[in-house]
């Protein structure tokens, strides 16, 4: 099994006899509510899906993954966790105390020990993390409206999160490992999105398992932007697909429930970790990975693993090109193997699918799978 990014798979969830007596305690504790994007940036702590992390980042790692896309002790890391606080409630804490952290419906998910409070430049974070502060960017954006403080420390979750909609499809990195252990693969793809699978992402997907035992098909399912697609909505669609199209023991679904950040290249090599803590040996990195409107260049995210070996990446990413249905071909293709003008390929902007969903129109079976299309009508009807 691949170990984990760091060396050591981080397990911070108490639970049991010992999880009583912390939520005893922190009853007592003074709270902070956390936003869903800070929840679930402590669940993934506390899951060991952000291995080594142990906690929000102090301001050493901060400024080390912001200029040198490193922590301070120099492992691999891309993408800031740390969590914000509006200042005058920051005011009220001291450093060594500890706070409970609390949802927005009272719940309280964990414990942070407060080991340093920070100012932050909003403006060099937007520049390092999204290459821009244009607040079009929904990263941008984000940055803008948190909390002007960050609170740093280890923390401790106490209550799971509740995934009401994909519960089943809930699991944490020990039990993926555990999982593909059972399933006899030892070479496991994985694959993020954040949009319903069209026959691209079928294709890039089919091609790596042709190379690798399994596929680990985890859709991120934390906050996107309102005209994502919606969690659930995808789920029921990615479930229809792999029924239909993919052989059984070949495929796993697990959701991802990390806030998408739209950071492009930095992302990819974010997402890439994670799914190393996964289990993952392989991750499928393709066109504007991560991306956004015309923020990064098509294949931005794949070179920006140049700055790193793969001996200390890790886990390997697997490229691919802009992939599409060629009439003249009769498949799928991509540049790489297609000799054909463009206009024998059928290319569909997402605003345009979205369109047709919206009006009940099925796109093209070379576009997307006429199951899922379905789905998607259905659920654009709510
Ligand atoms: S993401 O924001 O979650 O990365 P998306 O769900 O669109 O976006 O993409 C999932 C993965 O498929 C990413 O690695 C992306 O680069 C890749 N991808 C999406 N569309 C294509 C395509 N037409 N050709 C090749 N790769 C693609």
């Amino acid at each position: 099994m691949i170990p984990p990014h760091g060396g050591i798979l981080i397990d911070r969830q108490i639970k049991k006899v010992e999880r009583y007596n912390y939520l005893k305690k922190a009853k007592l504790l003074p709270s902070i509510v956390l936003s869903d994007w800070s929840l679930s940036d402590l669940e993934l702590i506390a899951n060991g899906a952000y291995s080594p992390l142990k906690g929000f980042m102090n301001k050493a790692d901060y400024e080390s993954v912001l200029t040198k896309m490193r922590l301070a002790d120099g492992t691999i890391w891309s993408i800031p966790i740390t969590l914000p606080v509006k200042l005058k409630e920051a005011q009220k804490y001291q450093v060594g105390e500890e706070i409970a952290l609390t949802g927005l419906d009272g719940t309280i998910y964990g414990i942070l020990k407060l080991e340093e409070k920070y100012n932050y430049d909003k403006k060099m974070e937007a520049n390092y993390v999204y290459g821009t502060t244009d607040t079009a960017h929904p990263g941008v954006q984000k940055i803008y409206a948190k909390g002007e403080i960050y609170f740093a420390g280890p923390i401790y979750q106490l209550n799971p999160l509740s995934h009401h909609d994909f519960k089943s499809f809930y699991k944490t990195p020990s039990e993926t490992r555990m999982m593909f252990t059972e399933l006899g693969w030892k070479t496991i793809v994985g694959f993020q999105t954040r949009n319903p699978i069209h026959r691209a992402h079928e294709y890039i997907q089919k091609s790596a398992l042709e190379i690798v035992d399994g596929l680990l098909l985890n859709p991120l399912v934390g906050e996107t932007k309102a005209d994502d697609i919606p969690a659930d909505v995808r789920m029921k669609s990615y479930q229809v697909l792999i029924k239909n199209y993919f052989p059984n023991n070949r495929v796993r679904l697990v959701v991802f429930p990390a806030a998408m950040r739209y950071a492009g290249p930095r992302e990819a090599i974010f997402h890439a970790i994670v799914r190393k803590n996964y289990g993952c040996t392989h991750f499928i990195v393709g066109r504007d990975h991560a991306g956004v409107g015309n923020f990064y260049g098509t294949y931005d995210a794949q070179r920006i693993f140049e700055r790193f070996s793969q001996e200390e990446l890790g886990i390997t990413p697997l490229f691919f090109e802009n992939s599409f249905y060629c009439r003249k071909c009769d498949s799928m293709a991509s540049f790489k193997t297609c000799p054909h003008d463009e206009k024998h390929h059928i290319f569909l902007s997402g605003t345009k699918v979205r369109k047709m969903l919206k009006d009940g129109k099925i796109p093209p079976v070379e576009f997307m799978r006429k199951e899922v299309a379905q789905i998607l009508i259905q659920g654009m009807k709510r």
